[in-house]
């Protein structure tokens, strides 16, 4: 076995991406002093440039071998990896610890051997990151020297997989909504007719009879229910897009402030500080202004609702990155919507709000006519409390649609 001296090299290790003194057995390679220096630099290249983050320690865990991978993964520059650095640090407390025992053990890979082994690593900003873990003990003879570990980044991987977690529910949403979205329609038409006669009868006793005043109050106590039935239904209609759209050109900045001028002066809203931010360069887009009105109505009237009359609407209008889209934020400072319920709240009749408060049609109907508009509404909670519902329009619509 030929040994490198490590004492003439030192010097040179000094600008180098990933120090690697290791011993070679191949004599073919090494005859010459000269190609052993060039198979070095060779390997340094190899480890210096793999995908994976390549990270070596001595038993004291002090890093002695950190690629360029490694600096991407972890955040820390190579400087600061092979100083202070220990590898205990890149991994949540007590796990640098456990992967040994791991690695000790046969049933992980192998004596010496972890392989596929799924972990968390912490970078140097604090955030905790997946990834898949094949790492090994190196012996010299029986004796631990050193561990190595190839670290894969699970990041992309993890994003895709949500990715496709969330087209699958999307895609799950609108096969529910589709359906019951015609039976709704079914069930409103249904009504609609006895509705009617319930209110021309109403109206044709308070007119035609000449009634007492309690009687008079108890009708026009029905009327008044039948009338909330009729727009329960009307909003049924409209969210199963039953109801006859008319599509114009349309600025979007004064649908949603002509919506705000009709909420602003309501009693819940005195105490709601709003925030307006409308970007002047959106171009008209094709819409039918009445769908949109209940879209931005019911979104609003829930904000005020989660901040029980008193916090901050923050409202804005804007372009992004040439994606044809134009984007309609409104966020709230209210209670925002339990990780829970997330997935629920643009179904037909899910509401949070007690009896005779809340339908639980605003979103879904929302839900419906934004879809039908080939745009995409969506909510989240943000991180500093309250919800956010993101609304995308599309700038341009197929032929299809306008017609
Ligand atoms: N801004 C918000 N903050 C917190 N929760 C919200 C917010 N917007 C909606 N929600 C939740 O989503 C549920 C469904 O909302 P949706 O508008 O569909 O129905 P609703 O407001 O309950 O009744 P409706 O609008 O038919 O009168 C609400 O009951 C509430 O729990
Ligand atoms: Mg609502």
């Amino acid at each position: 076995m030929e040994k490198s001296d490590e004492n003439s090299k030192k010097s040179n290790y000094n600008d180098q991406d990933a120090i690697v003194v290791l011993d070679f057995d191949l004599p073919s390679l090494f005859r010459y002093d000269e190609k052993r220096v060039t198979s070095n630099a060779f390997l340094r290249k190899l480890i210096h440039s793999a995908a994976d983050a390549i990270i070596a320690s001595d038993m004291t865990g002090k890093i002695i071998i950190f690629n360029k991978a490694a600096t991407e993964v972890s955040g820390y520059s190579k400087k600061e990896a092979m100083g202070d650095l220990n590898i205990r640090d890149l991994y949540p407390p007590g796990d640098a610890q456990e992967i040994m025992k791991k690695m000790r053990s046969h049933e992980y890979g192998g004596d010496g051997l972890l392989k596929g082994y799924k972990q968390m690593a912490i970078r140097k900003d604090g955030i905790t990151i997946p990834i898949i873990l094949n790492a090994s003990i190196v012996y010299e003879g029986d004796k631990e020297v050193a561990s190595i570990g190839f670290f894969h980044d699970m990041r992309e991987a993890k994003r895709l997989e949500c990715e496709i977690e969330k087209m699958q529910i999307q895609l799950l949403q609108a096969e529910k909504m589709s359906s019951l979205g015609k039976l709704a329609a079914g069930v409103a038409h249904q009504l609609n007719n006895p509705l009617g006669g319930i209110t021309l009868f109403t109206q044709l006793m308070l007119e035609e009879y000449d009634l007492n005043d309690d009687a008079k109050s108890d009708l026009l106590k029905i009327q008044r229910d039948a009338e909330r039935c009729s727009s329960i239904v009307k909003e049924l209609l409209e969210f199963a897009r039953q109801t006859k759209r008319e599509v114009k050109l349309q600025n979007i900045n004064k649908i949603v402030g002509r919506t705000l001028f009709l909420l602003r002066n309501q009693s819940i809203f005195q105490n709601i500080e709003i925030l307006e931010s409308y970007d002047n360069n959106i171009p008209e887009i094709p819409v039918d202004i009445q769908q949109l009105n209940h879209v931005f109505m019911n979104i609003i009237l829930n904000a005020a609702d989660a901040m029980e009359g008193s916090g901050v609407l923050d409202i804005k209008t804007f372009l992004e990155d040439n994606d044809g889209m134009v984007h309609i934020t409104i966020a709230d400072t209210g209670t925002g919507i339990p990780e829970s319920t997330l997935p629920s709240i643009f179904e037909p009749f899910f509401t949070t709000k007690e009896e005779g408060k809340g339908t639980g049609l605003g979103l879904s109907m929302a839900y419906g006519i934004v879809e039908s508009h080939k745009g995409k509404i969506k909510a989240e909670n943000r991180p500093e409390g309250g919800a956010l519902f993101s609304i995308t329009l599309p700038l341009k619509n197929e032929a299809q649609f306008l017609s």
